[in-house]
Order: structure tokens, then sequence, then C-alpha cells
């Protein structure tokens, strides 16, 4: 389903140049397996941000690069930065100490939009909330909602709070493994209606709500391999499906629902434990 906002997709992204593997704060984080080729994984990861940039910008999306920070190597995931619709950003507070040190630098970085036109206004959370941006909040374009992820990263009361800015309705559901702690790594809206997902990612009561909404039909349930891969933490583009390295049952998958896949190593990045769609962030959702 698209809508006039979907006609030239505003993604932000953030230069890898200060990325790197240094703490772990979910289990795929491998700082020791980083530094045994910091160089080697240096480049790599240049290569594969480059790669997924050429593949936003021929699916049809203009994206707009922001630079990283020093000493904040997962800014590489603007996804977590914020959740934005209508042209207003709601900015993020992260759980890990890790993380926190980048609510400034992207604050600063979405007042430029905003000076820039690209925004109309920056909204601050009430303190004590935990709340991980869009890799926890879900705009679903076609079905005019939120799909709201708490555990492990955002509480459900920081999903609510963003929420309520919006004034759209939400799911809310619970993520239950350390390994899919986000709920862009297990649950991905395709722009055809269709929901990929990861079943064993969710509480019992929420892959119950899950099928309230989604059709059975609709409904993609995903390999372990494939949500190894972090292939659910996919950008979709029109018709066209971005993502880490898929299988090629996937492939087929996708294919025989008429999409066209996209798929990239984004290996360096999955040593962080993020993917295609936790590098990105939409800007021009209007809701
Ligand atoms: N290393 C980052 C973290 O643990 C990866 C974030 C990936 N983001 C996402 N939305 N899945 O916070």
């Amino acid at each position: 389903m698209s809508s006039p906002s979907d006609a030239v997709p505003l993604i932000l992204m953030t230069d890898p140049e200060h990325f790197q593997v240094s703490y772990a704060i979910n289990p795929w984080m491998r700082p020791g397996v980083w530094a045994a080729d910091a160089a080697g994984h240096r480049r790599a990861a240049r290569a594969a941000f480059e790669a997924l940039r050429d593949a936003l910008g021929e699916a049809g999306a203009r994206v707009e690069t922001m630079p990283g920070s020093p000493g904040l190597p997962d800014m590489v995931f603007p996804a977590n930065a914020a959740v934005v619709l209508g042209r207003r950003a709601v900015m993020a507070r992260f759980r890990h100490p890790e993380r926190q040190g980048e609510e400034a630098p992207f604050r600063a970085a979405f007042e430029g939009l905003v000076e820039r036109g690209l925004l109309d206004e920056v909204v601050t959370l009430p303190e004590g909330c935990l709340q991980e941006g869009a890799g926890d909040c879900l705009w679903d374009a076609g079905r005019r909602l939120f799909w709201v992820g708490y555990g492990p990263r955002s509480t459900l009361a920081g999903g609510r709070a963003v929420c309520r800015e919006f004034g759209r309705e939400i799911v809310p559901l619970k993520l239950v493994s350390e390994r899919f702690y986000h709920l862009d790594t297990c649950f991905c809206p395709l722009s055809g209606g269709e929901v990929l997902f990861y079943p064993p990612a969710f509480s019992e009561k929420s892959l119950w709500q899950i099928r309230q909404v989604v059709a059975d039909e609709q409904l993609i349930a995903m390999s372990e391999e494939d949500a190894a891969r972090f292939c659910v933490n996919a950008v979709c583009i029109g018709r066209t499906v971005v993502m880490a390295s898929a299988t090629p049952e996937l492939g087929r998958l996708l294919a025989d629902r008429g999409y066209m896949l996209r798929d990239l190593d984004l290996s360096p990045f999955i040593l962080s434990g993020g993917g295609a769609f936790c590098m990105t962030l939409r800007l021009d959702h209007l809701g």
C-alpha cells in the first residue's frame, strides 16, 4: 500500500567513520572479533555502508548522511535515535550508558534538519522514559498504526509516551528474547501489507495480538537462519526489500509475493547486532 509520503522516501543514515565494536550491550556484539582485525573491519564497514546507501538510492530513496561522533560507535544506527512521523521527531532515551551519549549529537542533528526545513519539530520525552526510537516503534503505513516493541530495551511506558505525542493507535508487542532485543530485528511490515516476523522473539500474548491485526495470508514467519542473518531487519521501498545476505529460500518467497530482494553483505554491522533497517531512519512518513 502506498501513501503520498511514500512517493520519495527520505532516509537518514550516519557515516560509519566512528563505527566499531568496542563494548557489548547485546548478545551479537563481539569486541574481541572486531579488535582482532580492526582495520579490515573498518574497511568492510565502509564498503557495506556504501553498498546499502547505493541500494536505497537505486530503490528510489533520497538519503541524507549525517556525521557520527568519536566514542559513539552505535550512532551508525539512527533507527534508534528517534521516532519520526508527520515531520515531527520524538527523540529517543537510551537504556544503556554506552549509548546515552548519542542523545545530544542526534538532537543537534535533528535540530539541523528542522533548520533546513526537512522536519518541523524536535520533541523531548519525559525523563525516566526508556525508548529506543523507530527500532522499537515501527510505523505501519498501510494499517496506519505503530507496532511498539518493549522488554529488553524500550519500556512499554516509553513506547506509549511516544505514541501519545503522535496520537496514533498502537499495538504493543512484548519481546522475550535477548537476541531479538529491538522490534526491528524480528518484525517488518512490507509495503503490500505482508509482515515478516520471527515468532520465537515474541510472548504468546503478543503472537496472538499480531494475528488479530494481520491476516494469516499476510503473515510470513521467518526461519531461524534468516532471522539470525538479520534479514527481518529490512527496508522496504515500494516493491524492493533491502536487507543483509538472505537464504535462497527467502529470495524465492519474496519473489513469489512480487518483491525484489536486494541483499547485501552487512556482516561488520551484524557484529554489532544491527542490519539494514536500523542503519536507516525514515524521515518522510506523514502518517
Ligand atoms: N549495537 C547496537 C545496540 O546494541 C545495535 C543497535 C541495532 N539497532 C536496532 N534497531 N536493531 O544498541
